[in-house]
């Protein structure tokens, strides 16, 4: 065998290492070349044996380039075979990316989480209660008369002839004041039930934030809207003005409800304040004594309460005009506050 022989032997084993298809292919051709037992090359090594002395190195030399030249095509067409076996994943690289869900926090939620986070920081405490509740803490502790419109079975639903859905987080004062000696200082945010109709301003569920501040040294109006005047500022921002008016409640007195300025139109009026440039988001007042009376404090103690209405709150922070959206679980729309 001539080195010739060798080089044309070389061209031919890389051109069928080439063409093989097929993990089989590559193997077998593996055997066929360098095969321990039969395999051509190990042959030609032993051949070397007969080959002149003179003529051994240069043909050492072309055997060993043969060797690695075959073993190195058989694993390179080996590793080509493979890949292209495998499945192809095909990817397209224009198709938009996958969407992840993120939740987020509800406007009346955040309404709830934020006036927590405000009153705090004026050493307000959370305190809860039911939302099913006696006639005593929803209106006859509240001073409420026996036969206030609001107790009418058109206005509250009555679960039996004591119990009912609490009209108003009011309740909640009672609760606290008959557990808790004075000064307490609470707000509990909670649901209320009322037979309204469902309108863009009003539904039969709603959430109330109610305050309480009572204590033996004097609490007075002005410290009631001070706290409110700050609130406001805190959550709607410092151009917010803050007015009262005089109202009835049966268990304040003076009662005022309290208006925010219109954060949408800046008071200029829009249609989130119906024009007006004002939103009513409160009652409030001085604690009647006879609440006091009713559950067992000292008739001179002083104090403020006031019940906010929370989905009020979250329309003007956000400019919505019907509270109906609030509720609708349309996602399209509760995305709008991610
Ligand atoms: N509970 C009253 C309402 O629902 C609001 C209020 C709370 C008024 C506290 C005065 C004091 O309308």
């Amino acid at each position: 065998m001539t080195t010739a022989e060798i080089s044309a032997l070389q061209a031919e084993a890389l051109a069928e290492i080439a063409a093989a298809a097929a993990p089989d292919a590559v193997e077998a051709l593996r055997v066929k070349y360098l095969g321990a037992k039969n395999g051509l090359l190990p042959a030609m090594m032993k051949g070397l044996r007969d080959v002149p002395p003179a003529e051994k190195p240069a043909f050492g030399q072309a055997l060993n380039a043969l060797r690695s030249a075959v073993s190195d095509a058989l694993a390179a067409r080996k590793d080509a075979v493979a890949a292209e076996a495998a499945p192809r994943e095909a990817f397209d690289f224009s198709l938009p990316g996958n969407w992840r869900p993120v939740g987020s926090i509800h406007p009346v939620s955040e309404v709830i989480e934020e006036t927590t986070r405000i009153f705090a920081q004026l050493g307000f405490t959370v305190a809860d209660g039911p939302d099913i509740e006696t006639e005593f803490n929803n209106f006859d502790a509240l001073n409420t008369a026996k036969h206030h419109p609001s107790r009418d079975a058109r206005d509250t639903f009555w679960l039996d002839p004591e119990r009912l859905l609490r009209t108003q987080t009011s309740s909640v004062q009672i609760r606290e004041m008959l557990a808790h000696k004075p000064p307490v200082r609470i707000i509990c945010p909670g649901r209320c039930y009322r037979r309204d109709t469902t309108d863009a301003t009003h539904a039969a569920n709603f959430h109330q934030i109610e305050g309480l501040y009572v204590d033996v040294v004097p609490v007075s109006l002005a410290d009631l809207k001070s706290t409110l005047a700050h609130f406001a500022r805190e959550m709607m921002g410092p151009s917010v003005q803050v007015r009262f008016r005089p109202h009835f409640f049966p268990f304040t007195e003076p009662s005022v409800e309290v208006d925010f300025s219109c954060h949408v139109c800046k008071g200029k009026g829009c249609a989130v304040c119906k024009q007006s440039g004002w939103i009513e988001v409160a009652g409030a007042g001085i604690v009647d004594t006879r609440v006091y009376e009713k559950v067992g404090y000292d008739r001179e103690c002083y104090g403020y309460a006031f019940g906010m209405g929370v989905e009020r709150i979250a329309m003007i922070k956000h400019g919505v005009t019907d509270l109906r959206l609030l509720y609708a679980n349309d996602l399209r729309y509760l995305r709008e506050f991610l």
